[in-house]
This record gives structure tokens, C-alpha cells and sequence, in this order.
């Protein structure tokens, strides 16, 4: 007999730890989904690599999740969300895909606003139309931070490399005047107080995952497939492509996602 849809798991992918910031978030309004979290560090970072390996690796890790019984898929990455969500909601007409882009609507308010996202997610079309409707008239400093996911994977937060590259980052656009700062990689938010303390307490920082939940439950809710309260006992699987110190590291850090057992399998081969 096939599972009954509403008790599969929610898919959740990233290139490494940054979908967690989603991850928790989901767990925090929804505690009785059960999450199957995919981080593709072996080959993280996405950012400065092509559409066309960026789209192979989303497709790949779709597959994957649909395997598993995922009954709706989170893209918790930027990256994959501009570069491959219009084509992996073509090739799975089925799937409900929620995904996460730079939250520049609720930024609108500000005057000067700073947008931090890798440079794939800036020079793609889904972003450059989302700046012209949201944006347009205002004076946007976009910044691609080279290496600062790989620093996010590596370090604990209000590591003194961190703090180094995010000053290096975040001074000239507070000297430009950056009133409103858009944290438009799911990396970001693990680091929202570092950002927030280097910046300064006048910039006002926005971090997305609590509205990517949101849209998840709504989702959920449409499709008439939330998770029965108790139904299920939960543990959350947690898979990363190469090792899983990063993920072991950030799920201490993060009590939304330790109430429930969790598992973690490391360099898993994606089928
Ligand atoms: N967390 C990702 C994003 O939201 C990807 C970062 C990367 O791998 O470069 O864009």
C-alpha cells in the first residue's frame, strides 16, 4: 500500500549548513513535520559556479528527495532557487516547490539598501526582475561576499576570521549609507548576529526564513497535506555529500531541530 502523502517528509536542500536557517525555521510553526534535510558540501560552494552545474545538482537532489517520499520541496538556497526552480517546477509538475530569494519587498522601506547573495543569484534573471519591481528608484548596493561561505561552514560564529571578512564586506556599504541589508543566501541568517554587530544596530537586517515557513505551511495547508498533530513519531534525517562536521557543528547550535531525535548520514551518494 503506498504511504498516505501527508506523512512523508518535508525535502529541504541547500549546498551545505545555510538551509538550516529555513530547516529551523519550519520547525519552529510546523513541529510535527518530519524533515529530510540534503547539504551538497562536496560540491558547495554554488555561488561562482555555472547555471548549468547549478541546475544539474538541483535536478540530482530532487530525485533524491522524491525518492525518499518528500511531499514538498524547499530549494532553502538562493543560488538553486534563481538559477533552477522554473525548470525543476517544469520537470516535476507533481511537486510543490517552496524557494527562497532576496527578500527585497520587505526592504522596499528603506532608502539605501544593501543586498548580500552569492554571484549567481545577482547576475540572474529572477533577481535582476525582482530589484526593477521592488526596487526600482532606489539607490541598491549589492555585494557577492567571495569566500564567505566556505568561512560560514568552516567557523563558529564571532570567529575573528569571520569578523574580518564581514568588516571587509559590510564597512563600505555602511559608509554608502546602507540603511536596510538583504540577506539573500540562506548562509547568512546562521551568522544574522555577527552581521547585525558589524553593521551596526541602525541597519535594519532582514532575514527571510520565518516568511519561507510561512509559504511552507500555506503550501501544506492548499495541498490538504500538513502532518496529522502526533501521528508520527519524528526524527529528522540530516544528509550531507561530503562530511558532516558543519551540520553536526550548527544542530547543537539551532533547539528547533534537536526535539526530535535527528540522524545524520555523511558523503552520502545521491541516487
Ligand atoms: N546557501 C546558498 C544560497 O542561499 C548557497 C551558497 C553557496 O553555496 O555559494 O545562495
Amino acid at each position: 500500500m503506498e504511504p498516505a502523502p501527508q506523512n512523508g517528509p518535508i525535502g529541504i536542500f541547500d549546498s551545505g549548513i545555510g538551509g538550516l536557517s529555513v530547516a529551523a525555521a519550519i520547525a519552529e510553526i510546523l513541529p510535527d513535520e518530519r524533515l529530510l534535510y540534503v547539504a551538497d558540501n562536496a560540491r558547495a560552494p554554488y555561488g561562482p559556479q555555472s547555471a548549468k552545474s547549478i541546475l544539474a545538482y538541483s535536478r540530482e537532489i530532487t530525485r533524491h528527495l522524491i525518492g525518499q517520499g518528500a511531499k514538498l520541496i524547499v530549494v532553502a538556497c538562493n543560488t538553486a532557487t534563481s538559477i533552477a526552480i522554473d525548470q525543476l517546477r517544469r520537470d516535476f509538475p507533481e511537486m510543490p516547490f517552496v524557494g527562497l530569494e532576496p527578500a527585497v519587498k520587505p526592504a522596499a522601506s528603506g532608502e539605501t539598501i544593501g543586498v548580500l547573495a552569492t554571484r549567481a543569484t545577482l547576475a540572474s534573471p529572477r533577481y535582476l526582475v525582482l530589484k526593477e519591481k521592488y526596487l526600482g528608484g532606489k539607490t541598491v548596493r549589492e555585494d557577492p561576499c567571495v569566500g564567505l561561505v566556505p568561512i560560514i561552514e568552516a567557523e563558529a560564529t564571532g570567529s575573528p576570521r569571520l569578523r574580518e571578512k564581514l568588516n571587509s564586506i559590510l564597512h563600505p556599504l555602511v559608509n554608502d549609507g546602507v540603511d536596510t541589508l538583504v540577506l539573500g543566501c540562506t548562509h547568512y541568517p546562521m551568522v544574522k548576529a555577527d552581521i547585525q554587530a558589524v553593521a551596526g544596530h541602525g541597519v535594519r537586517v532582514i532575514d527571510p526564513s520565518p516568511a519561507a515557513a510561512r509559504q511552507v505551511k500555506r503550501r501544506l495547508e492548499e495541498a490538504g497535506i500538513l502532518a496529522e498533530p502526533g501521528a508520527q513519531r519524528i526524527a529528522h534525517d540530516f544528509l550531507a555529500t561530503g562530511d558532516g562536521r558543519a551540520l553536526q557543528r550548527t544542530l547543537l547550535g539551532l533547539p528547533a531541530l534537536n526535539r526530535h531525535r535527528r540522524l545524520l548520514v555523511p558523503n552520502v551518494q545521491l541516487s
